[in-house]
């Protein structure tokens, strides 16, 4: 084991320089690290240093497959979704769910709302709330006025400040007080305009307390502890729906239609009574929603954040999505808040994250929330589908076969023949290493 020493402006130092460090340092094999970190960098500079700058201290890319997931029939017109993602089942249950519900009318979608909300959180001790909120009050309009010069592109665009509220959290913690504003932020996520403006908020705050007339000076002793945007959207909300006569649910699933219809719906009621089911159950939907919104450029971490504490919104963690039978129907819906944006981040700078919005038409936020929880409810359908009907391992291995494969360094014909094989039998890793040794003709514990 090395003597590791901590080490000084290391953000300071060039690529190569960084690398070098990091390789002496950390790797065992210098020279396969040096060759496997540059090879992976592309090949044209320009791409390059655009990648480099995304980050602090980037020394290298890391790749995902970006697959498609075509015939998305949504509101009518087809889509095929772009998906980044390592699962190697996700874009097959999701393409395998696109084809199924395209015989059926596709995917309905609608936006229910679409307002971000901010907080500028504050402490003030020696005020009486009926004093703030005269105070507020007086002061409401200067924090709109003040913010003028951050939201007046906004503004043009249809969006900008919808409100500024005062919220007493006294009962929570001495003093505390928030600014509650909610916002439209148009095609942007809005990440960095809400917290431009929250911050302008909270110097106003400062400012009005400080010229205030009437107040003594123990009133003034405020602290503006922070101003941030809040990741948890609730009145961010997009609904995604699919049905169908129950005589045209179940195509070769092997059960009839209407004990299939019935067994998903339990699946279904499962997962919104108990929480060890929904967390499984809201993870397959996040695969489908994870892996699109990764591919258009957006924040997967607030996406994945809001997802939960809205699952959680009755006290419960529960399901995100619901099915029912109604009037001789199958209806499966999913509701959940998604912040999403189509302009600003790197939407419109990472070569890839271009060409996911290209091949989805250039939609405008509203159009990507209802296309990602599309793709959120399709893959939520394809996994209890399967584990309704064949288990989830059958699709799940067969998928998988080929990383087991590439972690066996099986050669392509040994690939050809071996998935051959595995046409009418069920994958297992033993029984893939099985096969694997009897064709190159090793005992089975040799490799
Ligand atoms: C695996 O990534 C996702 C599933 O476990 C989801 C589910 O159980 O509903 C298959």
């Amino acid at each position: 084991m090395k003597n590791i020493q901590p080490v000084k402006g290391f953000s300071k130092l060039s690529k190569a320089a960084k690398l070098e460090w990091l390789i002496s340092q950390y790797s065992q094999r210098p020279e396969l690290s040096q060759a496997m970190l540059s090879g992976y960098w592309h090949t044209d500079a320009e791409v390059q240093k655009l990648h480099d700058e995304f980050i602090e201290n980037t020394i290298s890319n890391y790749y995902l497959p970006f697959g498609v997931a075509p015939n998305f029939l949504i509101n009518g017109k087809l889509y095929a979704l772009p998906m980044a993602i390592e699962e190697s089942s996700v874009v097959a249950a999701a393409a395998k769910a696109a084809n199924f519900w395209l015989d059926r009318g596709g995917f309905r979608t609608r936006i229910i709302s679409t307002r971000k909300i901010g907080h500028v959180h504050f402490i003030w001790e020696g005020i009486q709330p009926l004093q703030l909120t005269e105070f507020f009050n007086n002061t409401k309009s200067k924090f709109f006025d003040n913010a003028e010069p951050l939201t007046r592109n906004m503004v043009l665009r249809g969006g900008g400040i919808t409100d500024i509220q005062l919220r007493d959290k006294t009962a929570l913690e001495p003093g505390y007080y928030q600014l509650e504003a909610t916002f439209e932020t148009c095609d942007s996520m809005g990440a960095n305009f809400i917290n431009s403006c929250l911050e302008n908020f909270a110097k106003t705050l400062q400012t009005e307390i400080a010229e205030a007339q009437n107040l003594t000076p123990e009133h003034r002793q405020v602290q503006i502890v922070m101003s941030i945007l809040s990741n948890y959207t609730p009145e961010c909300i997009v609904r995604a729906e699919v049905s169908c006569p129950i005589e045209e649910i179940n195509e070769g699933s092997g059960i009839g239609n209407m004990e299939f219809a019935e067994k998903f719906c339990r699946a279904i009621r499962i997962a919104e009574i108990e929480p060890y089911r929904a967390v499984t159950h809201n993870k397959g939907i996040m695969n489908g929603i994870d892996a699109v919104v990764l591919a258009t450029g957006n924040d997967f971490r607030a996406v994945e954040a809001c997802a939960h504490a809205y699952a959680s919104r009755t006290g419960s963690y529960r399901s995100l999505t619901h099915a029912e039978i109604k009037d001789n129907h199958f209806v499966f819906s999913l509701e959940i808040p998604l912040s999403l944006g189509t302009v600003g981040g790197i939407t419109n700078l990472h070569p890839m994250v271009k060409f996911a919005h290209e091949i989805l038409g250039n939609p405008g936020a509203p159009e990507l929330m209802q296309i990602v929880a599309t793709a959120g409810l399709a893959q939520n359908f394809s996994a209890v589908r399967s584990l309704i009907t064949s288990g989830i391992q059958k699709g799940h291995m067969k998928m998988h076969l080929l990383n087991i494969l590439n972690q066996l360094e099986a050669t392509e014909e040994e690939k050809a023949q071996i998935v051959e094989y595995f046409k009418d039998h069920v994958v297992s890793y033993s029984e893939t290493v099985r096969v694997f040794c009897s064709i190159r003709g090793v005992a089975a514990q040799s490799k």
